[in-house]
């Protein structure tokens, strides 16, 4: 539906009001009470925003004096590239999804036609339409060598490298300043994809758009995202169940933390890391919680001034909670007992992180360069 016009609004209003006021809308689900608070993309409302809709809606939704009707802003394209104009964009070739069926794994290749080794500075998966949204689980890209073939893969084969989750609603992923990824030349482009049936037959298109750090630059840091702190796969949801589970990550190097995401799949309701420090007593701490809703895999990124800087032995703790109640909109099935699984109506948690390591003299300057940022602010609301 679309919210530019008053006679377009009017009719959605005490949803409006449900959504705003319980934080699923627009789409952020960080916890406000809990953990870092400060993002570089973050698009949610103030308390006093949500306010002002939920009174307005409380008061009958009015149209007020039409002569307050500001302009028309300029609104996003939300179908453009996030990343901007990409500089390399790789089409990988259609699947037709059936309109039933179980969900479907397996591979698709294109190629990059790179000459030569790029590091890359922001990268993007989409599916090229909103059918292909409807039907994409998820697309995780990876550069493999020209003869790499899953079909034929008895494990022995270099799985290359991992470039870029995707899983619905999911944006892109921009790196922080002087870190980078390397995309080696002449590599194919593999996507290992999920799809899941919607009643329709679909033709699900996907494709991935780099933009590449100028070519004489070698970015400082390598920029990671994996897959981190999976709980175990005894997960165990008897019907009509809340259940939390716990999954562990040792950080062998020092590191800075850029993002987070929650992933879970559709009774996934919630889920907080934790960092564990290497240190006597042991000292750990809470960053971000968010609420989950399968149809929004955020990536949080974490301003540069608070991303967590962390030392070497640094233990990740995902704690994430699966609710097989009939409270959870999403459930589709409360008397349905769910376990661990690939499939989109099995579970699953754990949480991408991005991270770049740090030498344990890059540690010990970035800690030393927080605090004295952090005196020089306290300093200054003293005076
Ligand atoms: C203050 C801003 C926003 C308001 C008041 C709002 C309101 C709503 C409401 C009332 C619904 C429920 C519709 C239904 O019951 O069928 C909804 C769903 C939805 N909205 Fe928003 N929205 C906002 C921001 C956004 C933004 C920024 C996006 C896209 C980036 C977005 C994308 C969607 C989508 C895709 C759905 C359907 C899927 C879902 O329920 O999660 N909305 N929104």
């Amino acid at each position: 539906m679309a919210l530019t016009t008053y006679a377009e609004v009017r009719p959605w209003a005490r949803s409006i009001k449900n959504r705003v006021v319980a934080r699923e809308m627009p789409p952020w689900h960080i916890d406000k009470n809990i953990g870092i608070q400060e993002f570089k993309d973050d698009i949610s409302l103030t308390d006093e925003q949500i306010a002002t809709i939920a009174t307005w809606v409380d008061t009958g939704a009015p149209l007020g004096d039409p002569a307050d009707i500001p302009q028309m802003p300029q609104f996003p394209n939300w179908s453009a590239w996030q990343i901007g104009e990409p500089d390399l964009v790789v089409r990988y070739p259609d699947y037709l999804v059936p309109a039933e069926g179980p969900d479907v794994f397996g591979s698709l290749y294109a190629q990059f036609d790179l000459e030569e080794d790029r590091y890359i500075k922001a990268i993007q998966t989409r599916p090229v339409d909103g059918r292909s949204r409807q039907v994409v689980h998820h697309a995780l890209s990876y550069a493999v060598g020209q003869d790499y073939d899953d079909l034929t893969n008895d494990g022995t084969q270099d799985q290359g490298v991992f470039l870029v989750e995707y899983a619905s609603g999911k944006g892109a992923e921009i790196y922080p300043e002087d870190t980078g990824k390397l995309l080696p030349a002449n590599q194919k482009a593999r996507v290992s994809y999920h799809l899941h049936s919607i009643g329709e037959e679909v033709q699900a298109g996907i494709e991935l758009g780099i933009v590449f750090h100028p070519k004489d630059v070698v970015p400082a840091h390598i920029r990671w995202s994996k897959q981190l702190a999976r709980h175990n796969t005894d997960l165990d949801i008897p019907a009509g169940a809340v259940v939390r589970q716990d999954g562990y990550e040792r950080l062998n190097k020092a590191a800075k933390l850029t993002a987070f995401q929650p992933h879970m799949h559709i009774l996934g309701r919630y889920q907080c890391l934790e960092l564990i420090y290497p240190t006597t007593p042991i000292r750990s701490e809470v960053v971000s919680c968010a609420n989950f809703d399968y149809n929004w895999h955020l990536v949080y990124n974490y301003a540069d001034d608070v991303a967590p800087i962390v030392p070497a032995g640094t233990i990740l703790h995902t704690i994430s909670w699966h609710d097989n109640t009939e409270a959870n909109r999403a459930n589709p099935d409360p008397t349905n007992w769910t376990g661990n699984g690939g499939r989109t109506i099995d579970e699953m948690g754990f949480a991408w992180i991005g991270w770049y390591d740090l030498t344990e003299e890059e540690y010990a300057q970035e800690l030393a360069a927080r605090k004295a940022r952090r005196e020089a602010a306290t300093n200054d609301d003293d005076q």
